[in-house]
């Protein structure tokens, strides 16, 4: 059918464009295809590329970077490849969700090794395109079976990404008050008030430790009265735990409220990514864990995924699971990335203090704390947009507009530059 409404030019559309109105050229297969908007993080650094400022800053990607501003690769991760390239092992396919041991040792690192939803084998986790992937194989998992309403209520703010994603699967977005601007820290009251009002049977997403983009987290004591709400309202929670390890530099303490929950009786699902906590970013290794009653249950969840995934893409890739796996499951490298990790973390809890404390040498008259006391890669500086532009033009330290920065672009080669220029645009 036609479509009769107006387009923004005042005419009516006229075309079979389901809504779209995809107004333009229609000599050619693709004439109504209208420019998009560039995704608002990678065009930051498309314009940092640009800038020719030696003294040049890219604080908007969410990548780990060393002392020197260089991607890192583990030492845990090159000898877990030396290690699988000596086996020389075939490529064939993996099954549809993925490999076995990978998903075995993916569930065990979030849910403890002695977790009694293992022991009784009633939960079912599948290898995903990192954690996006998991995260969208578990929107369209809910989209279709999930018997509660199809509202999904996100952090307000929330990671970019969870919104076209849940849309994309068909899911309706909802929010809940969790930021305070006036404190740079968590809502707890309004975050409290808004969930006890979310309907029953809705889907709540609630990051795990580390939340993208404020760095603000729960403490566990306000985790035990959300798990409590959660249960009162019979809300399913769905975590995402992107950043496991990286937070605190302990796995088993970033993974407290995932578990905390498991413990209080709620059957979860749970999206892992190895990006950023085994600086695996490209070989898109996570996992998706679906909790269930029981061992029944779960092997009727686990065969609808595989029936989800395998006209999406079949099978995941193997590369990324061997070397998870290979850290998870070898003694000596599971030591060494334990090491690594809460190095890395520990780089980053250095530079939110360097920074605060280079601030106040500055003369900085604000208070600070809220950047200390943040977690995880991102740094919610509560900068204005007009701030932050001026950062960018006046300084060019590029970052997002909400002023969020990531702190792994941060160095003690450039900390004290960036506390100047910070200084310099909130006097
Ligand atoms: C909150 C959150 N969830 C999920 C992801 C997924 O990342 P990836 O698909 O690279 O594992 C990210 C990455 O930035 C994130 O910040």
């Amino acid at each position: 059918m036609n479509c009769n409404s107006f387009t923004s030019n005042g005419e009516i559309c006229g075309l079979k464009c389901r809504g779209l109105h995809l107004v333009g050229d229609w000599s050619s297969w693709w004439g109504g295809v209208q420019m998009g908007p560039p995704d608002p993080i990678l065009g930051v650094t498309e314009a940092f590329k640009r800038d020719t400022n030696p003294k040049k800053m890219n604080l908007g990607v969410g990548a780990y970077r060393d002392d020197q501003g260089k991607p890192f690769v583990l030492s845990c991760v090159r000898k877990a490849e030396a290690l699988i390239a000596a086996k020389q092992l075939d490529k064939e396919y993996l099954p549809i969700g993925g490999l076995g041991e990978f998903n075995k040792a993916c569930a065990q690192l979030a849910l403890g090794d002695n977790n009694e939803v293992l022991k009784s084998s009633r939960s079912i986790t599948v290898q995903t395109i990192s954690g996006t992937g998991s995260l969208r194989i578990g929107a369209n998992f809910l989209s279709r079976f999930h018997g509660g309403p199809l509202d999904v209520y996100l952090p307000k703010p929330s990671w970019g990404n969870h919104t076209p994603i849940f849309r994309d699967a068909g899911m309706q977005l909802k929010a809940y008050r969790y930021y305070d601007p006036s404190t740079c820290g968590f809502d707890f009251k309004g975050a409290l008030e808004d969930i006890s009002k979310i309907p029953e049977q809705s889907v709540i997403l609630l990051h795990a430790c580390a939340h993208n983009p404020t760095g603000v987290d729960p403490r566990p004591e306000q985790w035990k009265e959300i798990a409590d709400i959660v249960k009162k309202r019979n809300l399913l929670p769905f975590f995402d735990m992107a950043y496991q390890g990286f937070a605190s530099g302990d796995i088993d303490r970033d993974a407290w409220a995932v578990r905390y929950f498991i413990e209080q009786g709620h059957d979860i699902v749970l999206s892992q990514s190895f990006a950023k906590n085994m600086g695996l970013y490209g070989e898109r290794v996570g996992g998706f864990t679906v909790v269930c009653k029981d061992a029944d249950e779960a092997k009727r969840v686990e065969s609808q995924l595989k029936i989800l995934i395998r006209p999406i893409y079949s099978n995941p890739p193997m590369n990324g699971a061997r070397i998870a796996t290979t850290i998870l499951n070898t003694p000596d490298l599971r030591s060494l990335w334990l090491e690594e990790v809460h190095g890395m973390a520990n780089r980053i809890i250095k530079m939110r203090e360097q920074l605060v404390a280079g601030l106040k040498k500055q003369g900085s008259s604000h208070n600070w704390q809220h950047v200390i006391d943040q977690i995880g890669m991102f740094c919610f500086t509560g900068l204005k947009p007009e701030q932050v532009e001026r950062l960018t033009k006046e300084y060019s330290v590029y970052m997002t507009k909400d002023g969020r920065i990531s702190m792994a672009g941060v160095t003690s080669g450039n900390v004290g530059y960036l506390a100047q220029a910070i200084h310099e645009v909130t006097k």
